[in-house]
């Protein structure tokens, strides 16, 4: 065991969404997915063995479920060390937190590398990848670099994520935030609810699959427009799932759908911009870098977001030992 170590985690961006669970305590995830790590908003975590559990998240101290969900994944690194000794973790994230731009991917993939090294548990990146799945289901994928598959898998051992290689893919991430809040309902509240009512929602699993191969396709022959036209749907199809359930789960706001509008206006003009939404109203769009200066520009003349970044792909969880500097 280490007395502290520090990891930093990049968001991710699925292109092939993970929406619904099949197992709520193990987080196996109804489909698999497919994911764009970015280079933007990391999220640092120190873990150093302690007296009591604690966290903090950017300088407050974290109290109620957030600390429930943190304590709770302690103990899982805890029974897989074979350890008691309790941990503070200390995480700061650079993007705004629970907005609907991955901070719990980011947050948990940070989280188990810091906390598995604190522990002296030597994973390799699939038993990371599964380790950090547990804390969030998304963050299984922000252990790698670039695009990422998460296996939908039928058990603990069997879901995980994995690289993907995208030869001659040159991908930008245009992140259109038009309400940097806290989202009103969490993921995790709308899957189950989604799953539970939405009469869509065998659809998706079976859409999900044929998506799922259209978009290996794309990414193995470097067609960015045929991996844009995959993503952009299969968004919809996520957002129109849940809009199935009852009550209705929608994240769509005004700004959202201007956003979507000028992307769809952006292609008839031949830019290659496409869009995609997670569990919030923020949009980000899919285009080659070498596009991605105009695809910002035109967005930002909307005049409905908050900020606009242009993100690149960006690299796995990286972990060292000692405090943050
Ligand atoms: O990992 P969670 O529980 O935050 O769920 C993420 C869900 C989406 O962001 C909407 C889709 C995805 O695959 O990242």
């Amino acid at each position: 065991m280490t007395p502290s170590s520090t990891a930093v985690a990049h968001p991710n961006i699925a292109l092939i969404k993970y929406w619904g669970k099949r197992d709520d305590r193990l987080i196996l995830p109804a489909t698999s997915s497919l994911s764009l790590t970015l280079d933007v908003h990391p999220t640092t975590t120190t873990v150093a063995l302690a007296e009591a559990d604690s966290a903090s998240l950017d300088g407050a101290p974290m109290t109620g479920d957030a600390l429930e969900r943190v304590v709770r994944f302690l103990d899982l690194v805890r029974e897989l060390a074979g350890s008691e000794a309790r941990a503070s973790v200390v995480s700061t994230n650079a993007g705004p937190t629970a907005a609907g731009l991955a901070s719990s991917a980011s947050g948990f993939a940070a989280l188990a590398a810091a906390a598995a090294h604190a522990y002296g548990l030597d994973l390799d990146e699939r038993a990371l990848s599964r380790l950090a799945r547990r804390g969030s289901g998304s963050a299984s994928r922000s252990i790698y670099p670039g695009f990422a598959q998460w296996h939908a898998g039928s058990d603990d051992e069997s879901s995980f994520a994995e690289p993907v290689e995208a030869p001659g893919i040159d991908a930008a991430m245009v992140v259109a935030v038009v309400d940097g809040g806290p989202k009103h309902v969490s993921s995790r509240a709308a899957m189950r609810e989604t799953v539970r009512t939405s009469p869509f929602f065998a659809a998706w699993i079976d859409s999900s699959a044929v998506d799922l191969a259209d978009l290996r396709a794309a990414l193995a022959a470097g067609d960015l427009p045929a991996v844009g036209d995959v993503a952009e749907r299969n968004a919809m199809r996520m957002h129109a799932t849940m809009l199935g359930a009852e009550p209705p789960v929608r994240y769509l706001s005004p700004a959202s759908v201007a956003v979507l509008d000028r992307v769809r206006q952006l292609r008839a003009e031949g830019v290659g911009a496409w869009a995609t939404m997670d569990a919030g109203p923020n949009v980000k769009v899919l285009t080659d870098r070498a596009d991605a200066e105009r695809v910002r520009a035109a967005v930002a003349e909307l005049g409905v977001t908050s900020s606009l970044l242009v993100a690149g792909s960006g690299p796995g969880v990286a972990v060292r030992e000692g405090a943050v500097a």
